[in-house]
């Protein structure tokens, strides 16, 4: 029926192999590659190999390798005992966190006007806890970042951030979508528009955005949602100058998308381009160095180098880890950390990402009056609807789903993810949005009591059952309201429900808001994966703040602690009604 043959664009593909055709994840000897980094790290001085890494130099580089080559020597094999390996690091490097000057928004003010429609009472009073969160999470980079660069791991940026939180000590960069929806409902459209700016100035220095604001990040993006931020920034403001300024800038990110991160299917004849995460930097990620490590021992070299390249893609995929990325050795999405394989998989929701921001650059190219551009964006998102359908559309299983390079096959798993385009409005035909909604229902993942969970498979991976993630709720929430059928928006509204009442019980308990939750229990954050929960949380807050505003009229703040009691008993309804 289909012919099917893959191949790839990118000529520097076929160098897979090679060994020194790989850059390393940055330049820095300090804390990309070398010595000092290799012994701290596999010593495990401290809980997370992030420590390290985000510490600052109290003397030039090459300075501090001279004076660890001469530590290291006067040992045997100069392995430095860990003793030795502290002392040297007292000496020689800061503390983390020394980058930071503590910054509050200037534009933050206490009555934005969108608590005005928040009627529950308890809601109301938390989302102005939630608008003061804001001021807990700016910072601002100290002129040091920027005077002596050299000194730090900190990519410096002009403009004060904010941050996700706990161990995330800088900015990153789509968890900034949600952050800024929030801060544009907060009225602090000054800090959202600083925040843009950095990322505009990143994608001038480095041609796209990095992951984060670090060096040991350089190499490789996430998710790209500049272009949307733009847009949030432009509907708020209607600044058409800023839009004339910001748009060249990111036509060269979507030029690196393009260029950088696509590949060519051909498929029933007509070849079909679509995008995957794909980072060509071997050596483990500075920052969970000896997970990289451990995981890869007793591979060969080669296998070594692919599995490096391959988490690091799915770091750039914004999940890391999950069950989503693996392949094993039989070519089946199914086994282990160590069989991922992220930059064989064409992923759903980038593609669907990558489907709004040419529907969107081509409608900022129109508004700007710049006909022709408008038109050749149009018809990249042609091209991408078409491919889309074809490659990614499963007209059985109504939904879409991540296609192998491996098999050159779908997968068939549940995630979120399977209806980005419903949420990015990539689709051709009315009926497919109808079916997504009849394939969610039919998914099973819907019977959880808080949220969608990421997937159904329980890998011990944070990017898996039972975590449910701010990004992923809203996308599902957000696609499925702006459907036409009343069924999709009540369960919009029933997911919202959801989310908002384990957002809340979790905060009356544990006074924090969380990068993650769980879909079961009474409200507890989620867990696995490579580090300890984090409290916060830029996206959370966000996405909190931008659902009490979608539904803030109707929302509830669930079974406990309710000051409007008569709304409890309709939405007790709806939700069994649902079922
Ligand atoms: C390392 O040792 C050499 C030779 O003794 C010396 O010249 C140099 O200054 C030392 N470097 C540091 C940073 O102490
Ligand atoms: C993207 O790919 C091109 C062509 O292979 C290469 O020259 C360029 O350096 C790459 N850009 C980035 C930012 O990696
Ligand atoms: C494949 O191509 C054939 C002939 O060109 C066409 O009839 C068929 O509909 C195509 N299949 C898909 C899935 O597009
Ligand atoms: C997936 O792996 C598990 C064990 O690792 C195995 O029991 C199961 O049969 C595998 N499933 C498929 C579809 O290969």
């Amino acid at each position: 029926m289909y012919n099917l043959l893959v191949i790839c664009f990118s000529s520097v593909t076929l160098f897979a192999c090679v060994k020194s055709a790989f850059p390393p994840p940055c330049d820095s000897e300090i804390y990309c590659t070398g010595p000092i980094l290799h012994q701290v790290q596999t010593a495990k001085l401290f809980d997370d190999d992030k420590y390290f890494v985000d510490m600052k130099l109290r003397a030039a580089p090459d300075v501090v390798l001279s004076a660890f080559h001469n530590l290291s020597s006067k040992f045997p094999n100069n392995n430095v005992p860990p003793a030795d390996l502290r002392e040297f690091l007292n000496e020689h490097f800061e503390k983390p966190g020394t980058e930071f000057e503590s910054w509050t928004p200037p534009d933050w003010h206490d009555k934005p006007k969108f608590l005005g429609g928040i009627a529950d009472e308890q809601l109301l009073k938390w989302a102005g806890e939630i608008h003061n969160l804001w001021k807990s999470l700016g910072r601002k980079i100290h002129t040091g970042v920027n005077d002596q660069p050299e000194l730090y791991s900190q990519i410096y940026t002009p403009n004060p951030v904010v941050v996700p939180g706990g161990r995330f000590r800088e900015l990153y960069y789509w968890d900034s979508y949600w952050v800024i929806n929030g801060l544009l409902l907060s009225e602090m459209t000054d800090t959202a528009l600083g925040m843009i700016q950095n990322f505009l100035y990143l994608v001038n220095r480095y041609g796209f955005v990095p992951n984060g604001g670090r060096i040991y990040y350089e190499r490789r993006s996430q998710p790209p949602f500049l272009t949307l931020m733009v847009e949030s920034y432009y509907q708020t403001t209607r600044n058409k100058d800023f839009l004339r300024a910001a748009l060249p800038v990111l036509e060269k990110e979507y030029q690196f998308w393009m260029t950088n991160r696509s590949v060519a299917v051909l498929l029933n004849g007509t070849l079909q381009v679509l995008n995957r995460y794909h980072v060509q930097a071997d050596l483990p990620r500075p920052e969970s160095y000896t997970d990289d490590l451990e995981l890869a021992e007793g591979l060969t070299d080669e296998l070594k180098e692919q599995l490096w390249m391959d988490l690091k893609a799915g770091a750039e995929s914004g999940w890391d880890f999950t069950s989503r990325w693996f392949i094993d050795g039989d070519g089946h999405n199914n086994g282990t950390l160590k069989e991922t394989r992220t930059s064989q998989i064409l992923p759903v929701d980038l593609n669907a990402l990558l489907c709004r921001n040419e529907k969107t650059l081509a409608s900022f190219h129109r508004l700007l009056g710049d006909g022709d551009s408008a038109a050749r964006y149009d018809q990249a998102a042609a091209r991408r609807l078409e491919a889309v359908e074809l490659v990614l559309w499963d007209a059985e299983r109504g939904a879409w789903f991540d296609y192998s390079l491996v098999t050159h096959s779908r997968h068939s798993e549940f995630h979120p993810s399977n209806l980005a385009p419903v949420w990015a409005r990539c689709y051709s035909r009315p009926e497919m949005g109808e079916q997504a909604v009849q394939y969610l229902r039919g998914s099973g993942a819907l019977q959880y009591p808080n949220g969608v969970p990421t997937s159904l498979k329980e890998s011990g991976q944070q990017w898996d059952y039972p975590n449910a993630w701010p990004p992923l709720q809203h996308m599902l929430i957000d696609g499925l309201s702006k459907l036409p059928s009343k069924d999709a928006q009540q369960l919009a509204f029933d997911l919202a429900q959801r989310w908002i009442k384990t957002n809340w019980l979790a905060y009356i308990k544990y006074e924090a808001m969380f990068e993650k939750y769980d879909v079961n229990g009474d409200g507890k954050p989620g867990g696995g994966g490579e580090y300890e929960v984090q409290l916060g949380f830029g996206w959370t807050n966000g996405v909190a703040l931008q659902l009490l505003d979608q539904y803030g009229a109707t929302l509830t703040s669930g079974g406990r602690h309710v000051s409007s009691g008569f709304l409890l008993p309709l939405v007790i309804a709806a939700t069994l009604a649902l079922q």
